[in-house]
C-alpha cells in the first residue's frame, strides 16, 4: 500500500522547493488531520517558513506563503482539493478514487509494508533472562517489546537476527529447583566471605575455560534453558540464544584492542575505560582479573558489527541500563568499532512494571512475580471472563480454548505494548481484560465482529475476490470514508514506529481503527435481513470489501503485536 503521508510529503517538498528555492532547509510538515473540518491531511509548513523568512529580515505572511505553495503542488491523483485556512494551514482533501485504489490493492495483493530505503541487518538483543534464575515480570517487558520490534522489522523487510543475552552466574551441580538453589546461594554469598571468594574465583576459572567448572555451569544452563523455552513457546517468541559466555573468548582481545588504542587506564588494579563527557568509566577487567558485564557488552557489540554484519543494533532492556549502554556505545564509537553514519544503534529502554498499588510489582508475600505464574493466572482469568459472558455456551471446546489463549496472552502483551515504553506501567488484569477501552479484548472482539458479519452474509474469500472487479468499495457515507482513511494510514504508522521504536503508536492506531469500525457498522447496514423471517434480503458488497480490508490490516497489526486473533469469540 502506498504510504499516503509519505507521498503527500514528497509533493509538498517539491512545491515548497519551487516556491522558496533559497530556503533549502524549509520544514515539510504533512500529517493526518485531527478533525473532518481540516480536510484529510494538513500541511503546516507555512507558519514555520514565515518564521524563517522573518529571521532573514524578509517580511511575509503565512497565508500568502500557503497560497503560493498550493499553486506549486505538482499534478497528482491523490488530492481532490486543497484549501488555505486560518492562519496559513493547508487542508488537503484526498480523492475517493485514490483511497479506493489503495484499498483495492490491499484486497488483491495483501497488506504491503511501507518501502524501506535500505534493507538493514538488524541484531536485536532482548529478553535476556539470567541463567539459574527464573524469568520474572521484569523480563516480560523486554521479551514482549523485543519480540514485537523483531516482528515489525521483519515485516517491513529487514533481515533480523534475534539475540538473547543470558548472564551466567556462580557454579554448582545440577538441581531441580533452580530458584530455591539460587536463593540459597545468594544468601550464603552475602553472609559467608569465604564462599563469596570462591564464587568469584570460579567465575574467573569459568572465563578462563576450566573444563570442570564449565561442565557444572553447562548443567545449570540446561535446566534454565528448559524453563525459558517453555515461556517462549507460550508467548510465541522465537530467538537465538547468545549468552554472555558466547563472547567469552573475544573478551581478552577486546581489552587488548582498547589498550592498543590507548583507551585503558589502570585504577587501583582495575582496568577502566572513560568515555568523553561521562564521569563514570566502564570497568573492563576487575582487580581479580575477571571480566565484567561491560566487557561482554563491548565484545558483543564488536561481534555484532564485524562478524554478524549488523548495521542496526537494538538493545531492549530496562531504562535503568541507559547509562550502561551510553558508555558501551560511546566507548565503541570512540574506539572505531562502529561508524554511527553506517550503523544505527538504539537502546530501547522501558520503565518498571508496577502493581495496582503503584509500587514495584510483587506477590502478596513480597516476592518477585514469576512469569510462569503470571501467565497461568492470565489463562485462568481469561477463561473466567469468557464464561462470565457466557461464551462457553456458544463456542465449541476448541474455540473456547483458542479464545482463552488469544485473550490471556494477547491482553498481557497488549497492555505492555500499548503504554509508552519509557514510562513505568501498572499491571492490572482487571484493566487489561476489560472489553471496553484500548485493550486486546476490545480489538479481538472488533475483529471477530467482522468475521461474524461475513459468516452471516455467507461471504468467503472467493466471493469477495470475484466481486472485486465489478464492485466499488463504498466510501460515500462519512463513516465509510472515515474507516477507509484510517486503513490507509497503516504504512505511515509503521514508518513512524521504525523511527522512534515506540510500539504504542501502533496500538493507538489499532484502537482508532476498532472504534472507527464500530462507528461504521453502527451507522451503515452491511447485511439487511427480513424483519419477520430473518432471511437475508441484501448484502452490501461494497461495504463487505471495506470490512475485509479492515480485517486484513488488523490481522497484520495483530501479527506484529504478537497477538493471535480468533474468528469466533
Ligand atoms: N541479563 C541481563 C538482565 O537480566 C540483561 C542483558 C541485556 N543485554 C545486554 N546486552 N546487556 O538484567
Amino acid at each position: 500500500m502506498t504510504d499516503c503521508q509519505f507521498t503527500l510529503n514528497e509533493l509538498f517538498k517539491k512545491a515548497i522547493a519551487l516556491t522558496f528555492p533559497d530556503l533549502s532547509d524549509a520544514p515539510v510538515i504533512v500529517q493526518a488531520s485531527q478533525g473532518d473540518k481540516f480536510g484529510d491531511y494538513q500541511c503546516n509548513s507555512a507558519m514555520a517558513i514565515n518564521q524563517m523568512l522573518k529571521g532573514k529580515g524578509i517580511k511575509s505572511n503565512p497565508r500568502e506563503i500557503a497560497t503560493s505553495i498550493v499553486s506549486n503542488v505538482p499534478q497528482n491523483d491523490l488530492i481532490q482539493k486543497v484549501e488555505v485556512a486560518g492562519a496559513g494551514f493547508i487542508n488537503i482533501c484526498l480523492s475517493h478514487s485514490f483511497v479506493s485504489s489503495l484499498l483495492k490493492d490491499v484486497l488483491t495483493n495483501g497488506v504491503q509494508p511501507p518501502a524501506v530505503p535500505v534493507k538493514k541487518r538488524c541484531v536485536v538483543d532482548f529478553s535476556s533472562p539470567n541463567i539459574a534464575k527464573e524469568m520474572h515480570v521484569g523480563h516480560l517487558r523486554s521479551t514482549i517489546i523485543g519480540e514485537s520490534l523483531c516482528r515489525l522489522l521483519e515485516y517491513v523487510g529487514h533481515d533480523v537476527f534475534t539475540d538473547k543475552f543470558p548472564n551466567y552466574l556462580q557454579v554448582s551441580p545440577p538441581i531441580s529447583d533452580l530458584q530455591a538453589f539460587y536463593k540459597e546461594s545468594k544468601k550464603r554469598f552475602d553472609s559467608d566471605e569465604a564462599f563469596k571468594k570462591v564464587a568469584y574465583e570460579k567465575v574467573v576459572e569459568l572465563q578462563g575455560g576450566n573444563s570442570d567448572v564449565r561442565k557444572a555451569w553447562n548443567l545449570i544452563c540446561d535446566v534454565s534453558r528448559k524453563e525459558f523455552d517453555n515461556i517462549y513457546q507460550r508467548l510465541d517468541v522465537t530467538l537465538i540464544e547468545r549468552g554472555e559466555s558466547f563472547y567469552q573468548n573475544m573478551m581478552p582481545k577486546v581489552v587488548a584492542d582498547l589498550e592498543r588504542k590507548g583507551k585503558v587506564i589502570e585504577d587501583e588494579g582495575r582496568k577502566v575505560v572513560f568515555v568523553q563527557g561521562q564521569k563514570v568509566p566502564l570497568t573492563v577487567v576487575k582487580s581479580d582479573g575477571g571480566f565484567t558485564y561491560d566487557t561482554s557488552d563491548l565484545a558483543a557489540l564488536q561481534q555484532r558489527v564485524h562478524d554478524e554484519n549488523g548495521d542496526w543494533l537494538i538493545y531492549v532492556t530496562d531504562a535503568g541500563q541507559g547509562d550502561h549502554f551510553k558508555l558501551i556505545f560511546g566507548a565503541s564509537r570512540e574506539a572505531g568499532v562502529y561508524d554511527p553514519k553506517v550503523t544505527r544503534v538504539d537502546h530501547v529502554g522501558f520503565g518498571v512494571v508496577l502493581g495496582e498499588d503503584k509500587k514495584k510489582f510483587k506477590t502478596r508475600s513480597g516476592a518477585t512475580v514469576r512469569l510462569v505464574d503470571l501467565l497461568d493466572e492470565g489463562l485462568k482469568r481469561a477463561l473466567d471472563k469468557l464464561k462470565e459472558k457466557e461464551r462457553d455456551q456458544v463456542l465449541s471446546a476448541e474455540e473456547l480454548s483458542a479464545a482463552q489463549e488469544a485473550v490471556a496472552y494477547g491482553c498481557v502483551k497488549y497492555a505492555d505494548l500499548s503504554h509508552n515504553r519509557v514510562n513505568d506501567y501498572v499491571f492490572s488484569f482487571d484493566k487489561m481484560l476489560d472489553d471496553k477501552g484500548n485493550t486486546a479484548v476490545y480489538l479481538l472482539y472488533a475483529y471477530t465482529r467482522i468475521r461474524s458479519i461475513m459468516r452471516t452474509a455467507n461471504i468467503d474469500r472467493k466471493s469477495l475476490e470475484s466481486c472485486l472487479n465489478n464492485t466499488e468499495i463504498s466510501l460515500d457515507h462519512p463513516k465509510e470514508w472515515k474507516l477507509g482513511k484510517c486503513i490507509i494510514r497503516f504504512p505511515e504508522i509503521l514508518s513512524r514506529v521504525m523511527d522512534d521504536l515506540l510500539m504504542h503508536t501502533l496500538c493507538e492506531f489499532m484502537y482508532e481503527m476498532a472504534t472507527t469500525l464500530t462507528e461504521f457498522y453502527d451507522n451503515c447496514y452491511c447485511v439487511e435481513k427480513d424483519r419477520k423471517t430473518g432471511e437475508i434480503i441484501k448484502v452490501d458488497m461494497g461495504r463487505m470489501l471495506l470490512l475485509e480490508a479492515t480485517a486484513r490490516v488488523m490481522e497484520t497489526a495483530f501479527h506484529i503485536l504478537g497477538i493471535k486473533p480468533v474468528t469466533k469469540m
